[in-house]
């Protein structure tokens, strides 16, 4: 006989039912969920009342979603489920660069480019100027490798989720040189809020969170015989560097965005006024 309801022993009770699971980490997973679940019900003792408005918000938090909105990422986001995960998944050696968050918008296809041209299309922003390396642990450069970089316009939106932009705008591959290095021209990063139009911004604002972003700079890098890297960079004193909506911010990948030399902006293709960042970033051995 298998063990009956009842509140003491719910979590048994439902375990028991797992003795047909052939797959051991459905089994494990599904367990580990049960025990949290139910843990969680006995801890918070919802009314009727609450448990119905629990499932109201999942079911809008799904009827939200379409192709390019997914409202229960951006849950899993302002919760640290994401980035949790992402710790999980991203541990890295010393002196391997950080993994943050993909977030929703990035963007298959994005324009190629070559070194030193500049990202922004609209012309809008503060001319910001980006150099570095792509490295191994070692320091050794990593030639030809991938840079897949996307940030918002100066307004704080993406291209992909705003149609008066130009195509691309903000959007672009770059891929280094034959010593490593990568280089182009973009705008200072500003900071933006997560989308709020839904049921995630109700529970941001019923928790009395606001749903902004550091200003940040998205990069997907990649090359052949190494671990892909997901990051951002984010520009220091940022007033929202310490309450990220999604808890993206590292430490190591805050960095200082200051004022260039009059004297290269000529060959940035930049006025004279102009911000420039230089960072590395270092990627592991694949396997
Ligand atoms: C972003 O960086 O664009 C982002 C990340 C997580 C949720 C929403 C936006
Ligand atoms: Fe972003």
């Amino acid at each position: 006989m298998k063990t009956l309801f009842s509140e003491e022993n719910s979590v048994q009770a439902v375990l028991d039912r797992l003795g047909q699971c052939e797959d051991p980490r459905v089994k494990e997973v599904i367990t580990a969920l049960v025990s949290h679940l139910h843990g969680f019900i006995k801890d918070v003792e919802p009314t009727m009342d609450e448990w119905f408005r629990g499932i109201d918000f999942l079911t809008r938090t799904g009827q939200k979603c379409d192709d390019v909105r997914q409202e229960y990422i951006l849950l899993s986001d302002i919760l640290g489920v994401s980035m949790l995960c992402e710790s999980i998944n991203n541990r890295k050696p010393t002196g391997a660069t950080e993994a943050t968050v993909q977030g929703p918008w990035h963007a298959e296809g994005s324009p190629e480019r070559a070194l030193g041209e500049n990202m922004c299309d609209d012309g809008v922003g503060e001319p910001c100027w980006v150099e570095g390396r792509v490295t191994d642990v070692d320091g050794n450069p990593i030639p030809g490798a991938k840079l897949d970089i996307w940030q918002t316009n100066a307004e704080g939106d993406y291209q992909v989720s705003s149609h008066d932009q130009p195509e691309g705008n903000q959007r672009a591959i770059f891929r280094t040189d034959d010593q490593g290095r990568y280089y182009f021209a973009a705008t200072l990063p500003v900071s933006y809020a997560v989308p709020t139009d839904g049921p995630v911004g109700e529970l941001l604002n019923s928790m009395g969170r606001h749903a902004m972003r550091p200003a940040h700079m998205h990069f997907m890098i990649s090359a052949p015989g190494y671990d892909g890297l997901t990051t951002h960079l984010f520009v220091d004193g940022d007033p929202y560097l310490d309450s990220d909506a999604v808890f993206g911010v590292r430490d190591s990948l805050i960095v200082q965005f200051a004022s260039a030399d009059p004297a290269s902006a000529s060959s940035r293709n930049l006025p004279a006024e102009h911000v420039q960042v230089a960072f590395d970033f270092v990627l592991t051995k694949a396997g």
